[in-house]
């Protein structure tokens, strides 16, 4: 059975335009079949988005840690035009798909690619994500540990995690990981954690 966060997607292209509606953004996106919330912005999504954080430093990169077809790596982009947004997915599609919607909205800071294709030096002011919980616990802590581990010192991560999917568990296995984990917003049946080291 094909999943969203498979490398490759069996399902035939069919792109379509989705609608990204923010207090302080609009964009038309372009979507396709075999990615994440393909048919509208996710609302944990939305969520995270609208909750905002603090603004980093200009010339500081950035990572959305499996983007999809990109709207937190693009509205982060839009948002901090000075910073280097990396868009990271394992489904080869959304990477592709992010890196289009880049170039049509004229956002020349976003490098949309492979997890392994970004060097190894750089190091984040702020990591975002809507991780994929679906992948299994293990997968999972690999990905936040794989990352977490870049995050700069002073910088922060920004999570959305659906509360009957394991949110509060997987804030208390970060804890025991040596992260600190704040919830900053709560709605919807979506927690918002900021993970800090
Ligand atoms: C819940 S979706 C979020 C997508 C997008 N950020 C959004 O908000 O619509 C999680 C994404 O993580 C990707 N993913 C799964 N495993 C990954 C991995 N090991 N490295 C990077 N991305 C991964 C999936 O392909 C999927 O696009």
């Amino acid at each position: 059975m094909p999943h969203y966060f498979d490398r490759t997607s069996e399902a035939p292209s069919r792109p379509h335009q989705v609608d990204l509606v923010l207090a302080d953004w609009r964009a038309e996106l372009v979507s396709d079949r075999g990615v994440f919330s393909s048919g509208a912005v996710d609302p944990g999504t939305l969520e995270l988005l609208r909750a905002g954080g603090r603004a980093p430093e200009d010339g500081s990169d950035l990572v959305d840690v499996g983007c999809g077809y990109g709207p937190i790596a693009l509205t982060l982009a839009h948002r901090f035009p000075a910073c280097t947004l990396w868009a990271v997915d394992i489904n080869k599609r959304a990477v592709e798909l992010t890196g289009a919607n880049a170039q049509r909205l004229g956002l020349p800071n976003v490098r949309a690619v492979a997890p392994e294709a970004v060097p190894p030096e750089v190091r984040f002011a702020q990591i975002w994500s809507n991780p994929p919980i679906r992948v299994g616990k293990a997968a999972l802590h690999d990905l936040l540990t794989t990352w977490l581990a870049r995050l700069a010192s002073g910088g922060e991560a920004r999570l959305v995690v659906q509360r009957h999917l394991g949110s509060d568990s997987l804030a208390a296995w970060l804890r025991g990981e040596g992260y600190t984990v704040d919830r900053v917003g709560s709605k919807k049946g979506y927690r918002l954690l900021r993970v800090t080291r």
